[in-house]
């Protein structure tokens, strides 16, 4: 295992994170605590200090699989890290949930606690200000309870630099893989304020994990043994990231991602030559199709047009059918998606009644109602 600074907190992480958001769970809905405090032991026992929870996640019940696995370690040597969202509570109600979190981890204190999910918005209204969630967080780190103060949050870039460059958090933690990389400037603020830099989602939550990177093989390093492979040290790449956050749930997937995040260099020079190379193929090829620019949108009829497009690059572009058709047919069900810190929420490609009013708009010259049908066909079938 590797180990990066975690800003300037004097913390050394390992580059390998556990998210512990996809634990095994019963049926119950509480956690599977006999695979899942093993599965967090195998991690530290390969070298994972660094453990990820929240107050909500498996309802509650990750925090206590958490303080399960840590017991029989010495706690110094572990980073703890969890969450509260602060979107509809104030100090005391947030002083009230870090007490029910020691006790779930049955831990003293927590090394660095996070506003979860937090926008720009939500910080002026609920962290600042006398009964504001900050007060507390800094009281309770007065007293000895938490650390460090992160933040974790999916609002724009613009709004997360924001929050960097407040001075009031010691670490973010960002969505960020090869697939969306909407967060890589905030990446680089936060490194550059010396904030600790955790990745959530560096296989794209599951998504790449589904990608056959075969087809593109003469584009890929011969050390790379699978798409996960290539995600994780890609996103340690980055001299920017301190931890590479993966939510895993099997004994493989932790024996596999703790061998990728070992690599004292994630790439060889040449190796990230060739990398390189292979994502301005990919985005050279997501670049002929639709580019996401909007200008073609509103669509009379409500069809999310960038949206049906951006589902079809998947399939296209990163061969990622068996995804990119769930996420379609979720779509038809009249559900919002999420992808690539885009929100879809139209009508699928068979609502088009193909009146045209979009084609001259598009800057890229598509033949958006020809398109439209051929993701009909390939993806609805
Ligand atoms: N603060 C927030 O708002 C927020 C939001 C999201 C996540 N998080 C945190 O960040 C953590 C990481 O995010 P994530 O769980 O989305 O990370 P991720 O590593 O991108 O996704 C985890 C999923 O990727 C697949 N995977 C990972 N390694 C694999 C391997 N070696 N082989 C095959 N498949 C593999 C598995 O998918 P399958 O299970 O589908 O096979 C696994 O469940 C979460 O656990 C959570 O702690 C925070
Ligand atoms: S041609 Fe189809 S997608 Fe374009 S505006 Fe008309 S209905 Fe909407
Ligand atoms: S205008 Fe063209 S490139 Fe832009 S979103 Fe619409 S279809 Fe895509």
């Amino acid at each position: 295992m590797q180990y990066r600074a975690y800003g300037k907190t004097g913390l050394r992480a390992s580059t390998l994170g556990f998210g512990a958001m996809r634990l095994p769970a019963r049926e119950d809905g509480t956690c599977d605590y006999d695979r899942a405090v093993p599965m967090l032991q195998r991690a530290i026992e390969l070298g994972v200090n660094y453990i990820d929870s929240a107050w909500g996640y498996i309802n509650g019940t990750s925090e206590v699989a958490v303080g399960k696995a840590i017991k029989p370690y010495e706690r110094a040597k572990l980073i703890l890290s969890t969450k509260i969202p602060i979107n509809d509570l104030y100090g005391p109600e947030w002083r009230r949930r870090l007490e029910v979190q020691l006790q779930r981890f049955d831990s003293p204190y927590i090394d660095v606690m996070h506003m979860h999910n937090l926008h720009w918005q939500v910080f002026q209204e609920h962290g600042l200000g006398e009964n504001g969630c900050l007060k507390a967080a800094r009281q309770a780190q007065a007293e000895g309870l938490i650390r460090h103060l992160a933040f974790s949050s999916h609002d724009t870039p613009e709004n997360v630099i924001r929050l960097i460059e407040t001075g009031e958090f010691d670490g973010v933690l960002l969505q960020y893989n090869f697939l969306d990389r909407r967060m890589e400037e905030p990446i680089r603020r936060a490194h550059e304020k010396s904030l600790g830099v955790v990745v959530m989602g560096p296989v794209g939550g599951g998504r790449l994990s589904m990608w056959d990177p075969q087809a593109l093989r003469d584009l890929i390093p011969e050390s790379v043994v699978s798409a996960p492979d290539l995600a994780i040290r890609w996103v340690l790449s980055n001299p920017n990231v301190t931890v590479a956050l993966s939510g895993m749930n099997t004994l493989e997937m932790i024996e596999q991602n703790a061998s990728s995040a070992s690599r004292e260099q994630p790439f060889t020079p040449q190796e990230q030559e060739m990398v390189n190379r292979l994502l301005a193929k990919l985005t050279e090829f997501a670049n002929l199709y639709c580019t996401g620019c909007g200008y073609c949108m509103p669509c009379p009829n409500g069809v999310d047009i960038p949206g049906n497009f951006l589902l079809m690059n998947y399939y296209r572009v990163y061969g990622l059918r068996e995804y990119a058709t769930r996420q379609y047919a979720l779509l038809k069900q009249g559900k919002e998606l999420w992808l690539q810190g885009t929100r879809i929420a139209g009508k699928d490609a068979s609502a088009c009644v193909q009146c045209g009013t979009c084609e001259p708009k598009c800057p890229q010259n598509i033949p958006i109602i020809e398109q439209l049908e051929e993701v009909e066909r390939v993806l609805g079938a």
